[in-house]
């Protein structure tokens, strides 16, 4: 199944994004006065999709801006950077999978976006998003706050401990449909929604950032903290565990034996899941394990692709959002409750169910060779005992 409708070749060329370091230089000015830097502008730092990133110059200090170079005197950052899928994001064989269906510029400028050619190599191919994506910028080393013992160039940007700076890469739209005369039609219509369900929830609210769940403090070998840059995500059992609460109950009905789950949000500073459009929930039920008695409900996004007649042009379908199951971040509206029936008449065994988290629906994966143990992982799980069955004897 392909990401999109449309392929490349019927697209626009990118907007040409002019390089960002020249307004973010003024900001970062404003920011050693006034505060923080204003959030489109750290935004800015990122195209988004729509180009590459440069990153300009070496820093005054800094013979290379390259990854391996920074590790030199950043080892332990540079070690968590290296396990986190930041690191991997153009070598990750689940992006590989879905890249080759889809072989787009707009693709590699988020997974590579250091990338000079159609066919990144070298560095941007080894280190995806890496140091100087975050870090460089014309001739500085950008951090949250000053330093003065660097041996290297900086410019202090508050901004960078804001959520509007992992929004430039974590929040997007699917890229427009180019029609007849060079018109370009953006659908609008996000691919990541993931700052927008921050922004709304009960973290968003109270300025708890991105950055406070995903770069905790931790300590490095000399005592001193930093932030990881392992940045746990959805393949991170704690992290996923810290996300949900799940409570179980049975009900005898004529037809079979109802599982309701009712699953709340805890430490949770978005949907569960968000990010990627493939991402997924799944609650199962079975008697007792038993496979072949399973039965589960999705939690995910869904979208269609809707045919659109604009004036002048061929027909073209854009790709809607058309419905959401996903669990709400804590803060948005009540539990949520879903039931499912485990058919037949009931068994004298224990009935066993699971909450977990998947790359991407079962199908897919198998399509894509990603097989269940990579593609799910068992969150929760839990044993509840049924009623008796109406007449036997306890
Ligand atoms: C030759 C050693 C060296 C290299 C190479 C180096 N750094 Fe640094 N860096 C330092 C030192 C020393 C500090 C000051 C640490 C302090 O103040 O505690 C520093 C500070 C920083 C800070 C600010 C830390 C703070 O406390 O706010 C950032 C961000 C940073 N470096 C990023 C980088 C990146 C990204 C690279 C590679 C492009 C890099 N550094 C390469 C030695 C180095
Ligand atoms: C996805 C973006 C991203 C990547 C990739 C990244 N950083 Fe950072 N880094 C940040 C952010 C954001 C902060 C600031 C966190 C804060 O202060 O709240 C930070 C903080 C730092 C600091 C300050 C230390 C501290 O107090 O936490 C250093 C030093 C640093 N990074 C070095 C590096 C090096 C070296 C690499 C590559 C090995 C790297 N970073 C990769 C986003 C990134
Ligand atoms: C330059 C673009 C870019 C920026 C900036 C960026 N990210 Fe990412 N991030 C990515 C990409 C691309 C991936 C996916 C890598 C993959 O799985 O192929 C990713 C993955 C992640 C993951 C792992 C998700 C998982 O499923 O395991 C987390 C968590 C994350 N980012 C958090 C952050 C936070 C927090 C910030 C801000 C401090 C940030 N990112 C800034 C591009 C970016
Ligand atoms: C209150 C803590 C909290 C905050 C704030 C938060 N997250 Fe998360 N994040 C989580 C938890 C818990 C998970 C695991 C559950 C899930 O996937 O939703 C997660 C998962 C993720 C994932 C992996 C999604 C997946 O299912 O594979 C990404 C990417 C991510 N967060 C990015 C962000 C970004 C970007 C922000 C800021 C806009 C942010 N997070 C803010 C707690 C938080
Ligand atoms: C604006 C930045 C951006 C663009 C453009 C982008 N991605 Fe991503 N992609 C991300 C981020 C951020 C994540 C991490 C979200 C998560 O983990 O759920 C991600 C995650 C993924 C994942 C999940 C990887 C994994 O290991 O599970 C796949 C697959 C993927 N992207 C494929 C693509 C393809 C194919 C394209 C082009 C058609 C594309 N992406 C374009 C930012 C981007």
């Amino acid at each position: 199944m392909a990401r999109f409708a449309w392929a490349e070749h019927r697209l626009q060329p990118p907007p040409r994004v002019r390089s960002s370091w020249p307004s973010l230089l003024f900001l970062t000015a404003l920011a050693g006065t006034a505060g923080a830097v204003p959030r489109a502008t750290v935004r800015g730092l990122f195209p988004g999709g729509r180009g590459t990133v440069h990153v300009g110059p070496s820093p005054r200090g800094l013979a290379s801006t390259a990854a391996r170079r920074c590790a030199d005197c950043h080892a332990d950052i540079a070690a968590e950077w290296r396990a986190s899928m930041h690191a991997s994001s153009w070598s990750d064989p689940v992006f590989r999978t879905a890249y080759a269906v889809e072989p787009m510029a707009f693709c590699r400028n988020c997974h590579a976006p250091t990338h000079t050619g159609a066919v990144p190599a070298g560095l941007a191919a080894d280190d995806g998003v890496s140091c100087e994506v975050c870090h460089v910028r014309g001739g500085h080393v950008l951090a949250a706050s000053a330093s003065t013992r660097a041996p290297h160039a900086m410019q202090v940007v508050a901004g960078l401990r804001s959520s509007a700076y992992c929004a430039g890469c974590h929040q997007f739209d699917f890229p427009g449909d180019a029609g007849r005369a060079g018109v370009r039609f953006d659908t609008h219509e996000p691919m990541q929604d993931t700052f927008a369900e921050w922004r709304d929830s009960a973290a968003g609210r109270d300025g708890t950032s991105c950055q406070d769940c995903h770069m905790p403090w931790v300590d490095g070998p000399g005592g001193a903290r930093h932030r990881s840059h392992r940045f746990p995500g959805g393949r991170d059992l704690a992290l996923l565990r810290s996300a949900v609460s799940v409570e179980v109950s049975t009900r005898r009905e004529p037809a079979g034996t109802r599982v309701t789950f009712t699953v709340t949000s805890r430490a949770l500073g978005h949907s569960f899941p968000t990010g990627d459009l493939f991402r997924r929930a799944e609650l199962t039920a079975s008697w007792d394990g038993d496979a072949a008695s399973t039965v589960r409900a999705g939690l995910a996004r869904s979208f269609a692709d809707v045919p659109t007649s604009v004036p002048g042009a061929t027909l073209t379908f854009v790709r809607r959002q058309v419905g959401d199951t996903r669990l709400p971040a804590a803060g948005l509206g009540a539990p949520v409750t879903v039931s499912v029936l485990l058919p037949g008449p009931p068994r004298a065994a224990p009935i066993r169910w699971s909450f977990d988290h998947l790359l991407m629906p079962t199908p897919l994966a198998a399509s894509q060779g990603v097989g269940e143990p990579r593609n799910r992982l068992v969150v929760l799980t839990g044993a509840v005992v049924p009623p008796s069955p109406e007449g036997a004897s306890p």
